[in-house]
């Protein structure tokens, strides 16, 4: 996943279309939208609440809150759980009080990201007395991560419950609703949700995460990732098409493909079982998508380094409404480092991955994430670091300092002896490069024209509206009393810009 995700799994198809279509219509505001956009743990939406369906004409005597925390994938999993949920009978509320049952979606992927969750429990303690009943559940990464150890620490936790063990929630909840503790943490080799529509709770209407594939076999060294979330597999290539033609149908103009290393999709079978009588590669699969209308854009993340091919890349250059942009995480600079945290490719073999890809597609962004201060980190390492986001010129990045992860291999073989303040010192230096070069990549654009998907109205104004381009950079331009609107592109001039936002106006 590097980030997907984190950016994170979902799924699914469309028995429930109908539900679908309620719950897309109902949009809530996206708290912060433009800063919402680059982000894979995007800060703004952490601990985000889903909103009550008020125009489901159900009436639910059981409500559940959820609230989900980390990457993509947690979020788009939250829409797995609320579907499950909601086929039992509840109705999701965003009043916490007023809940009969309490989620947590977790994240596990740096201790700040742990903390942040269990002082977010504490909270619920009153409101359990205030409330007998009221069931508190954990899901996601550190459900899996910490098992029934969670019980024991957080006695007012009522169910843990693991990423691959969402269908068994039902259950579950009654389990508990009888005075048990409920826990099922199973890792799954084949459970993708496949046939799961998600319902799109906190949707803007005009884009969605799909999920293709669930897990991580990559193991590196400082990443939780491949013990929360178990083994890699894909999702049936079928029901991915069959979501995103629904979703278009929808009036969604643009899908982002989600997984923890998309580029090793791999969908294969007897062709009477899938349909298919070649096995389907992230290639074809990005192909198949991009065919579904030229006004569907088609975004993935996220993308290992080793896994991205050539095909990938030309079916990109291939496809206009396939977005230019592609999120390589690089994680350190030095080959050195980069062993250490095995990550099967060296400086000079990043290198030329940038390079191919500016090849094939000369007008192509690029995004990182990068990790300050891994176990041995010299001066010199750090150096190269920020020589190659120079090199890279990343027109945005992820950036983190080393949080040392129990059961990692890095935990297990090396020692964390960077010492705190040379990690936020180095981290605070990666920043400031990346927001130079972020700057300097928007200036570049002044002057030019790009095509622009309408999001939503900008949060800053109601006379503006805002839209990224395809290179996922953040629009914002006035309306003029024009009849361009959400889900519509339109051509902007860009004519000033800051470190995170292009201003222009729309042109002919
Ligand atoms: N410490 C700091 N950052 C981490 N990441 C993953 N594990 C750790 C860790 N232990 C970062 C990586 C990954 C992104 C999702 O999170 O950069 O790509
Ligand atoms: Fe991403 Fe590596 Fe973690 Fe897999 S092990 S999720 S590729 S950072």
């Amino acid at each position: 996943m590097d980030s997907v995700p984190g950016n994170s799994t979902l799924p699914s198809c469309q028995e429930n279309s109908s539900l679908l279509s309620i719950f897309a219509f109902f949009s809530i505001n996206r708290p912060m939208l433009e800063l919402a956009i680059h982000k894979v743990h995007d800060e703004e939406r952490q601990g985000e609440a889903y909103a009550p369906f008020t125009l489901d004409p159900n009436q639910y005597s059981k409500r559940f809150y959820i609230e989900s925390y980390g990457c993509q994938m947690n979020f788009a999993d939250s829409e797995i759980v609320a579907s499950i949920l909601n086929q039992q009978g509840f109705g999701a509320t965003r009043n916490v009080e007023e809940a009969d049952l309490i989620f947590l979606n977790t994240c596990s992927i740096r201790e700040k990201a742990e903390q942040t969750v269990r002082k977010r429990l504490t909270e619920f303690r009153k409101l359990k007395r205030d409330r007998p009943g009221t069931l508190v559940g954990v899901l996601g990464c550190m459900a899996e991560r910490l098992k029934s150890k969670f019980l024991e620490e957080e006695k007012l936790v009522d169910l843990v419950v693991g990423p691959d063990a969402y269908r068994t929630l039902p259950a579950l909840v009654e389990e508990a609703g009888s005075g048990q503790k409920a826990i099922n943490v199973l890792l799954s080799r084949d459970e993708t949700y496949a046939d799961i529509s998600p319902i799109r709770l906190d949707s803007n209407g005009v884009s969605a995460f799909v999920s293709i594939m669930r897990g991580c076999n990559n193991m590196c060294s400082f990443c939780v990732v491949p013990f929360t979330r178990g083994r890699e597999r894909s999702r049936d290539a079928r029901s991915i098409l069959a979501e995103c033609r629904d979703l278009f149908g929808n009036g969604y103009r643009e899908v982002t493909l989600l997984g923890q290393n998309v580029d090793s999709y791999y969908y294969a079978g007897a062709e009477e079982e899938t349909g298919y009588s070649e096995p389907v590669t992230f290639a074809r699969l990005l192909e198949q998508i991009a065919r579904i209308s030229p006004l569907l854009r088609v975004r993935f993340s996220t993308s290992h380094p080793k896994d991205i091919t050539d095909e990938v890349l030309y079916t990109m250059a291939r496809h206009e409404n396939i977005c230019k942009y592609i999120h390589l995480p690089v994680q350190s600079g030095s080959t050195r480092i980069l062993q250490m945290m095995n990550r099967t490719y060296t400086r000079e073999w990043y290198m030329a991955k940038v390079d191919r890809i500016r090849e094939i597609m000369p007008d192509c962004s690029i995004s990182a994430d990068i990790i300050a201060g891994f176990c041995t980190e010299e001066e010199a390492d750090h150096h190269d670091t920020l020589s190659i986001m120079e090199y890279a010129r990343y027109d945005y990045s992820y950036m983190f300092f080393y949080s040392e992860r129990p059961g990692t291999l890095a935990q297990r073989r090396y020692k964390d002896d960077v010492p705190e303040e040379v990690k936020k010192r180095r981290l605070a230096e990666i920043i400031a490069v990346q927001n130079r070069m972020s700057l300097e990549s928007n200036r570049q654009d002044l002057g030019k024209t790009f095509r622009i998907l309408i999001e939503g109205e900008s949060k800053k104004s109601s006379g503006h509206w805002m839209g990224r381009s395809s290179q996922n950079k953040v629009f914002v331009f006035a309306k003029n009393g024009g009849a361009a609107g959400k889900g519509d592109y339109v051509n902007v001039r860009v004519n000033e810009c800051t470190q995170g936002t292009l201003l222009g106006d729309i042109v002919d």
